[in-house]
């Protein structure tokens, strides 16, 4: 079974094609993936811009799909072409339209090619930035008219979740023993979620105000580094831990000691506000030290909330998800803490730790097999479904 695959939450967009089966279990290969960052786009505004990222992916989505269905294989001479009829182009009209030109696009590439051989769409329809993901809602919409193929949605954040059972081309999501605990970090969340069976989830604690990522890129800013800030101080952080820098610094390890498992984050923000108030000038010293004192103590926090969940809900997996899992300290510490407590660790291989509809994919084929086609939204204190 072939599955199309389509991710826009944010500031990525991305379209996968992969083959699967579902039984005896889920597997297969990746066949194609193409996708387009707009992070230099959005490095002047600081973050994500949701105008301009709905530009964007309305610009390249169908260049993707194109260049997607070509690398699979999947884009076939044109005198195979069959006519598309025009009470199809007017669905595809109807859904795109307030974005003909992207509509205009679509028809026009199904002049050009056969009917790919794809048998569902998964989508990726929340949470996210609004416009972003309505740019992909809607295209798969689209598609879905013009092909007769029927869509599956995903959450976003499950898709991160599932992201760990890629290795290079392949995927294959072997037999665990459930509950399983996830973290996902990323620019938008903070969520430990326990996988009581696939497609079962609660979120068992979560971030009360800045995600993880989040508050690496305003503190980033403070320091006068460059957007996404993650991987820039986590690069400060990481040089000053080679050169022995001890900080003379000390930030806030905030709610450290709560009998909860919920975190925040935005008081390590004004931590360092104040820091950078007691200095006239930023130099390179000073970077340096607050990015691993930072780095420290998030990393200090997600293990002792990992540690505590671990303790309570004994789960025999624990898979680190999200774009704040590129980073190498919280991957160590999290991976230490697993091999301490008899707990497998899996965190995503490095191309597939940002936003990607790879993962998306896969968690599409996994809803197929456990007739999971139409979730619910992410409940706040969920009892089923992320
Ligand atoms: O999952 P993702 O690609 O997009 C969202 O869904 O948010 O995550 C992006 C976030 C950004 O905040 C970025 O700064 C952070 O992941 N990030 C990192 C690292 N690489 C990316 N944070 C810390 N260390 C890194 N190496
Ligand atoms: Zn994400």
């Amino acid at each position: 079974m072939n599955i199309l695959a389509i991710e826009t939450s944010c500031d990525e967009t991305s379209i996968a094609i992969l083959k699967g089966e579902t039984s005896p279990k889920i597997e297969g290969e990746v066949l194609s993936h193409a996708l387009n960052s707009q992070i230099e786009l959005h490095k002047e505004y600081g973050g994500v811009y949701p105008t301009i990222a709905k530009r964007e992916h309305a610009k390249n989505i169908i260049p993707l799909l194109a260049k997607a269905l070509t690398d699979a294989d999947m884009s076939s001479s044109s005198a195979e072409v069959e006519n598309v009829s025009e009470e199809k182009k007017e669905k595809v009209r109807e859904f795109l339209s307030r974005e003909p030109e992207l509509a205009e696009a679509l028809i026009t590439l199904s002049s050009q090619i056969k009917k790919p051989d794809i048998d569902h769409i998964a989508i990726t329809y929340g949470p996210g930035l609004e416009p972003a993901l309505w740019v992909g809602v809607t295209t798969a919409q689209a598609i879905s008219a013009l092909w007769d193929i029927p869509i599956i949605p995903v959450n976003h954040m499950e898709g991160h979740i599932f992201s760990v059972f890629k290795k290079e081309n392949q995927f294959e999501i072997p037999e665990v023993e459930f509950p399983l605990l996830s973290l996902l970090i990323s620019g938008g969340h903070t969520q430990l979620v326990l996988v009581k069976n696939w497609g079962e989830y609660e979120i068992i604690g979560e971030t009360r105000d800045d995600a993880v990522g989040e508050s690496f890129d305003k503190v980033a800013r403070m320091l006068g580094l460059s957007y996404p800030g993650g991987p820039e101080i986590s690069k400060h952080a990481q040089n000053a831990r080679e050169n022995n820098v001890t900080p003379n610094i000390l930030l806030p390890r905030p709610m450290l000691h709560y009998d909860n498992l919920d975190f925040s984050f935005s008081g390590l923000k004004t931590a360092v506000l104040y820091e950078l108030k007691k200095h006239d000038s930023i130099n390179e010293d000073l970077v340096g030290e607050i990015s691993l004192e930072f780095e420290n103590a998030v990393s200090d926090v997600l293990e002792k909330k990992v540690k505590h969940a671990i303790t309570q809900y004994n789960p025999s997996t624990l898979i680190l998800g999200g774009g704040v899992s590129a980073n190498k300290h919280i991957q160590k510490t999290l991976e230490n803490l697993c091999k301490e407590s008899g707990v497998t660790f899996l965190s995503p291989e490095k191309d597939i730790q940002g936003d990607n509809a790879i993962m998306i994919g896969i968690a599409g084929l996994s809803h197929i097999e456990n007739s999971l086609e139409n979730p619910d939204a992410l409940k706040a204190n969920g009892n089923t479904r992320l």
